[in-house]
C-alpha cells in the first residue's frame, strides 16, 4: 500500500483526490488543506514556496511515498523548487490542459480560467506557447470562485453571478472549449456547464493527473493496493470547509 500525500491551498485539491482514488482505491491518503494561507492565487512565489516546503515536510512526516501538488498555483510557483530540494521524493503537479483544448476546439478559441498566479507562471506560458500557436486563447481569473468553494456555495444567485462574470466574456469571445486551470473550479462545474451551454467542452485536468500519479508509482516500483483504504484530512486553519467538501464527495 502506498501513502499518497496531496495538498492545496484549501479544499480544491479534493477534485484531484477524487480522481486519484478512482484509479488507486486501496491506498492510504493524507490530504493537507493549507486554508490558513488561502488563497495562494494572489500570493508571491516566495510565499507559496515557503508554504509548499512546510506542507511537504508535514506530508513526509506522515509517511508520504509520493506528493501530488493538487493546486495549479503551487505547481506553477513551487514544484521545480520542491523537486530540487527533495530529490528523492516523487512529485506530481497540475498540467494546464491547453494541449487537449487546442487540439479539440472547432471555433479556434479556447478559454482558460485560472488564478492570477497560474496565468503568469512560466509553466502555463510555456504550455500555451507550445500548443496554442494556432488558436486564440482568452484568459480570465475566476475572481471569487475559490471563496465560493471554500464557503460551500456551489449554486444559487451569488455563485451564478460570480461564475457568469468570468465565464461570459470567454463565451462572448467565441470560446467553445474551457480549461479549468484551478483545482477549486471543478466543484463549480455544474454551474459553469449550465452557463456555458451544451456546445461548450469543459476540461478538468484532474483525470490526467491521476493517470500520471499511477504511472509514477509504477515507475518508481512503489507497491500499491492491498485491499485497505484510509484517508487523513488535515487543515492548517478552520477544518469545517474541508469536512464539508469531503462529505460532498
Ligand atoms: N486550488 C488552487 C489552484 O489550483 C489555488 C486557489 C487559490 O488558493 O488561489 O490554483
Amino acid at each position: 500500500m502506498a501513502t499518497i500525500g496531496l495538498y492545496d491551498s484549501g479544499s480544491g485539491g479534493l477534485s484531484v483526490y477524487r480522481e486519484v482514488v478512482k484509479l488507486l482505491p486501496e491506498e492510504h491518503y493524507v490530504y493537507f488543506a493549507d486554508n490558513a494561507h488561502c488563497p495562494y492565487g494572489t500570493k508571491d512565489v516566495q510565499y507559496i514556496r515557503e508554504r509548499s516546503v512546510a506542507v511537504t515536510d508535514f506530508l513526509l512526516n506522515e509517511g508520504a511515498d509520493i506528493i501530488v501538488v493538487a493546486c495549479n498555483t503551487a505547481t506553477a510557483a513551487a514544484i521545480a523548487f520542491l523537486r530540487e530540494k527533495y530529490p528523492a521524493v516523487p512529485f506530481v503537479g497540475m498540467e494546464p490542459a491547453v494541449k487537449p483544448a487546442a487540439l479539440g476546439t472547432r471555433s479556434g478559441v479556447i478559454g482558460v480560467l485560472a488564478t492570477a498566479g497560474t496565468l503568469k507562471g512560466s509553466k502555463y506560458l510555456d504550455t500555451r506557447g507550445r500548443w496554442a500557436g494556432d488558436v486564440r486563447v482568452v484568459e480570465r481569473v475566476g475572481q471569487g470562485f475559490v471563496e465560493l468553494v471554500e464557503n460551500g456555495i456551489l449554486d444559487g444567485p451569488e455563485a451564478e453571478a460570480t461564475v457568469r462574470s468570468a465565464v461570459q466574456p470567454l463565451l462572448d469571445a467565441g470560446a467553445d472549449t474551457l480549461v479549468l486551470g484551478c483545482t477549486h473550479y471543478p466543484f463549480l462545474m455544474p454551474l459553469i456547464s449550465r452557463i456555458a451551454g451544451p456546445g461548450v467542452n469543459i476540461i478538468d485536468p484532474a483525470p490526467a493527473v491521476a493517470r500520471q500519479t499511477l504511472r509514477i508509482l509504477k515507475e518508481k516500483g512503489i507497491p500499491t493496493g492491498d485491499a485497505s483504504f484510509s484517508v487523513l484530512l488535515h487543515s492548517s486553519g478552520d477544518p469545517a470547509p474541508l469536512q464539508r467538501m469531503f462529505k460532498l464527495l
